[in-house]
């Protein structure tokens, strides 16, 4: 007797018609045909059922507030960052703490399993701190929420953010974070890296840089974050976010930056849907994309995430919390068209951010926790065309979200009929 059984599934691996049987809130069994009784039994119809979405970037201290106090109207990162500036001393934690646990629902709802979010500790308050620590504890049942201390500012460049920083770290976030760039010189902003990492050296923390995130062909944080990690035995424990710049840089520079990086165990999150929308501002015609080599850190043997970064704040006025949109969006800026490429970007959104962020138990094999998302779609790139619907979310082997199938009832003269967009399958 087990608590639930998920019979007729298809597997992102490919493997059709399994059973995945949950008792536990552990997978205890992933087999052709399971006979045993369950509390619970669901027929996935041939139908996806991959592991939690995770978001291995996000801004939950910000998220939901757009048009709080005004809209962005340049559209640039810079503006953001004012507006953001703006908002910080009118929110109260009791905003910030109702808007994110708003967005986690909302996540949830989408099949989020996990969320690494930055926090500013530039707050002499740190009231997005103390809101997001709390928002952590709330959730934690159902959702595995990270958080990165992110002196939004600078941390050298605004006075109290270093002290913010390490207060921050000593009431529970998880993780280093910086933002090199915005420091006022170059020099700072290695400055900024090096002193960064050594917090994190010495406490046993995981680094996440928010590093380059510009169209300056020169801006040069990833080799000193690369080094700084392999300097201080960091190896494996250290995400460069955004990486923006490496798309302007000299291609000779590049063909020397990416083994550094290899060689220090760094990994890479882009974030496809808000660097599309806010990099190559300042340019006429060839206008640069400006995503990230995302093919290039990839065949390099470089762990890739993609993260959502923001839904609906200072810097982007859309989203809602689809993994798949941020997929779809990284495949089409990235050219990752073939069949093979697609399913990766179905894993930079899975596997590969959940490996980014250490996730324990994540994944399909016996003994994990029984996390796992019924998608309309029968395998992961056709989830990706559809940004399928999300039919059941399981969290511990219980279901915590379902919906029913799209099926649009057609009425068209003499010919009714019910379109499922998931129902059209490709020759191949
Ligand atoms: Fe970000």
């Amino acid at each position: 007797m087990f608590d639930l059984i998920m019979k007729n599934a298809a597997l992102p691996d490919g493997r059709r018609n399994m059973d995945i049987a949950c008792q536990g809130g552990k997978i205890a069994a992933v087999e052709r045909t399971i006979t045993a009784q369950a509390g619970e039994i669901i027929d996935a119809n041939g139908q996806l059922v991959a592991p939690p979405f995770v978001d291995p970037h996000f801004h939950m201290d910000a998220t939901l507030s757009l048009g709080t106090p005004r809209m962005n109207i340049s559209g640039t990162l810079l503006e953001g960052i004012g507006l953001w500036s703006e908002l910080k001393p009118i929110q109260t934690i009791e905003d910030i703490v109702e808007r994110a646990l708003s967005y986690c629902d909302l996540a949830v709802s989408m099949g989020m399993g996990a969320i690494r979010s930055h926090v500013d500790t530039c707050d002499n308050d740190l009231k997005g701190v103390q809101a997001l620590l709390h928002v952590r504890e709330t959730v934690k049942d159902y959702l595995d929420l990270q958080l990165v201390a992110f002196p939004q500012d600078g941390v050298l460049r605004d006075p109290t953010a270093m002290d913010n920083t390490i207060r921050a770290l000593d009431m529970g976030v998880d993780i280093v974070g910086g933002i090199p760039h915005f420091e006022r010189t170059m020099s700072q902003g290695a400055d900024s890296v090096r002193i960064l990492c050594e917090i994190a050296a010495e406490r046993g923390l995981m680094v996440d840089m928010h590093c380059d995130e510009s169209d300056d062909p020169m801006s040069r944080h990833i080799e000193t974050l690369a080094y700084e990690t392999q300097r201080l035995g960091l190896q494996g424990r250290v995400v460069g976010s955004h990486l923006t710049s490496m798309h302007s840089m000299d291609n000779y520079y590049v063909s020397k930056l990416i083994p550094l990086m290899v060689e220090a165990g760094v990994n890479a999150i882009p974030n496809p849907l808000i660097n599309i929308m806010l990099q190559g501002r300042h340019d006429a015609y060839p206008k640069r994309r400006g995503q990230t080599r995302v093919r290039e850190l990839r065949d390099a043997g470089i762990t890739i995430g993609f993260g959502s970064d923001c839904v609906m704040d200072p810097w982007y006025s859309l989203g809602r919390a689809d993994m798949l949109d941020v997929a779809l969006m990284g495949l089409h800026v990235g050219q990752l068209s073939s069949r093979e490429d697609m399913a990766w970007c179905f894993d930079a959104v899975t596997k590969n951010s959940a490996r980014i962020m250490g996730l324990d138990g994540y994944g399909l094999d016996l003994g994990c926790t029984a996390n796992f998302n019924l998608l309309q779609a029968s395998d992961s790139l056709e989830a990706i065309r559809l940004r399928a619907h999300r039919l059941a979310v399981v969290r511990k082997g219980r279901v915590i979200a379902k919906n029913a199938p799209i099926n649009t009832e057609m009425r068209l003269d003499g010919r009714p009929s019910l379109v499922n967009p998931a129902a059209y399958s490709p020759n191949v």
